[in-house]
C-alpha cells in the first residue's frame, strides 16, 4: 500500500495535489511520501517482534538524508556500502552504533574513517578483506565488530544482475570455507566476531530462497557455536522483492517473510539483522514527468517526456517495469491508446515502455512512474548533460524540496580547464 491516490481525479502525494508541486519545482522531479517510509518501515519491525532486531535500511536505494532521517528517527539502522553513504547516514543522525558497512571492496581509508566515527559491525565479504581491517584496528588501537557474509549458494530466482548467493557470483565467503575463516578471524587480534551477514539477491518473489538460505545460516551458526565463536547476531540481509505492476502476483508481505525468519532461527537466541532497501522506499516514490510532444510515428505513437533513462534508468538497464499513471485521472470510460514512452535521449535504450495502454495525452500533461523511490534517484546520471533532477518530500498536506535542481551553471562550473588551454 502507498500514499498515493487520486482525489477528485488528481494524482496526490498523501494531501499534497502533483500539480501543485509540478508548478513549484517544475518537471521532473522525484517525490517520496513520509507516511508509505513510515508504514513499510514498521510494517519488517512489526513482523520481527519480539525478537530482538535492528532493521538497518539499504541507504543504496535511496540515499537522501532527509529520507534517512525519517527512518532514522523512527529508530532504524542503516547499511551502507560506501563511506558516502556512512556519511550520508551520519549527517542524518544515525549513531554509528546503527550502521552495518557492507560490500565487497572496502578500501583502507574507508574502514579507516568507520573505525573513526563508529560503526556497529563490518560484513566482511574476503579473507583479505579480514586481515585489512585486523591490521587498521590495530594500528588504531581499536577492536572492529565483524560479521563474515557467507554465499551460501541458493539460487534467489530474480534477475541475474542482482542475484548475489550463487557460488558464481563476486559476494560472500563460499559457506563450505566458512569455518576456516572464522578460525582465523578468531586468531587476528583486531577482529571481534558477533555474527554471520547473509545476502543472496534483490526483487525476490517467493520465500523458498531465502528460507533455503537462512536454514543454512541455522545450520552454520549451530557449528560456529559448537567450535567457540560468539554468534551473538544474524544479518539476513534484504532482498524482499516488490509488486510493480497491479496486477501480477503479490510477492510475500513482511508478516510472512517475518514468521519465516522465527520459524527457522527465532529459537537461536541471536539478534536478527535486516537490510531492506526496495520494500521500503520503492513504493515510496513517484517520478513525475512532463508530456513534450506527443509524435505519430510508424504504426506507432510516442510519448516523449522530459525525463529519461538517466532519471530513471531501471527500464533499460534490467528491462524494469513501472507502472505509469497520467497525473490527471482519464474519466471512466474514456478513450486509451496504446503509447510508446520515451524519453529525450538519444539511444533507443532511452525506452520507458512500449504499447504501453494510457489515455490520450497531450503536451504540457503530466505523468507520474510508481514504484520509483528505490534506485531510483540514486542511480541517477548527468547523461546528455542533463542535470539531475530535484527530490521531493511530502508530509500531509506539507512538501519540502530536499535535493534543489542544479543550475547549469553548477553543472558545467564543476569541470576545469586545463592551463594550456
Ligand atoms: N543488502 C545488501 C548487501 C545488498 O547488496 C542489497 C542490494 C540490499 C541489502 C538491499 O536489497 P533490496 O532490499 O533493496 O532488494 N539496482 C537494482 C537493485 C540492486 C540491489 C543491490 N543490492 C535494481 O534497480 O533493481
Amino acid at each position: 500500500m502507498d500514499h498515493f491516490l487520486y482525489q477528485g481525479g488528481i494524482l496526490h502525494a498523501e494531501d499534497v495535489a502533483i500539480p501543485d508541486i509540478a508548478a513549484a519545482v517544475g518537471t521532473p522531479f522525484y517525490v517520496y511520501s513520509t507516511a508509505t517510509l513510515t508504514r513499510h518501515f514498521r510494517l519488517f519491525t512489526e513482523a520481527l517482534a519480539p525478537l530482538p532486531h535492528l532493521v538497518c535500511f539499504a541507504i543504496k536505494s535511496l540515499s537522501n538524508v532527509a529520507v534517512l532521517k525519517v527512518l532514522g528517527d523512527l529508530g532504524a539502522g542503516m547499511d551502507v556500502v560506501s563511506i558516502g553513504e556512512y556519511l550520508r547516514a551520519k549527517a542524518a543522525g544515525v549513531p554509528g552504533e546503527r550502521i552495518v558497512f557492507s560490500g565487497i571492496g572496502k578500501t583502507r581509508a574507508e574502514i579507516r574513517m568507520a573505525l573513526e566515527g563508529g560503526i556497529r559491525q563490518f560484513n566482511v565479504e574476503s579473507e583479505p578483506e579480514m586481515r585489512a581491517i585486523s591490521e587498521i584496528a590495530t594500528s588504531m588501537g581499536v577492536v572492529a565488530p565483524i560479521a563474515i557474509r557467507v554465499n551460501p549458494d541458493v539460487d534467489a530466482k530474480t534477475h541475474e544482475k542482482i542475484a548475489t548467493g550463487k557460488s558464481e557470483n563476486k559476494f560472500g565467503i563460499p559457506i563450505a570455507k566458512a569455518h576456516a575463516a572464522y578460525a582465523e578471524a578468531a586468531a587476528l587480534p583486531g577482529l571481534r566476531i558477533v555474527g554471520v551477514d547473509v545476502h543472496i539477491g534483490s526483487q525476490l518473489t517467493d520465500l523458498a530462497p531465502f528460507e533455503a538460505a537462512f536454514r543454512k545460516v541455522r545450520e552454520l551458526t549451530l557449528a560456529l557455536r559448537a567450535d567457540g565463536h560468539r554468534i551473538e547476531r544474524l544479518d539476513l540481509g534484504g532482498g524482499l522483492g516488490i509488486p510493480y505492476t497491479r496486477s501480477n502476483d503479490a510477492p510475500p508481505l513482511p508478516t510472512d517473510y517475518g514468521a519465516m525468519i522465527k520459524r527457522v532461527l527465532g529459537d537461536l537466541d541471536a539478534e536478527i539483522e535486516i537490510e531492506p532497501g526496495r520494500l521500503i522506499s520503492g513504493n515510496s516514490g513517484l517520478l513525475v514527468a512532463g508530456v513534450i510532444y506527443v509524435k505519430n510515428g510508424e504504426g506507432r505513437d510516442f510519448l516523449i517526456l522530459d525525463a529519461a533513462m538517466n532519471d530513471l534508468v531501471r527500464p533499460s538497464m534490467y528491462g524494469a517495469h513501472h507502472d505509469i499513471l497520467p497525473v490527471a485521472e482519464g474519466a471512466p470510460g474514456a478513450p486509451t491508446q496504446p503509447f510508446d514512452v520515451v524519453g529525450p535521449v538519444c539511444e533507443t535504450g532511452d525506452t520507458f515502455a512500449k504499447a504501453r495502454e494510457l489515455p490520450l495525452l497531450a503536451e504540457g500533461d503530466l505523468v507520474a512512474f510508481r514504484s520509483a523511490g528505490a534506485y531510483g534517484a540514486v542511480m541517477a546520471s548527468e547523461y546528455n548533460s542533463r542535470p539531475l533532477i530535484p527530490e521531493v518530500l511530502v508530509q500531509g498536506h506539507q512538501f519540502a524540496v530536499i535535493r534543489e535542481r542544479p543550475t547549469y551553471d553548477e553543472m558545467i562550473s564543476r569541470d576545469r580547464l586545463p592551463e594550456w588551454l
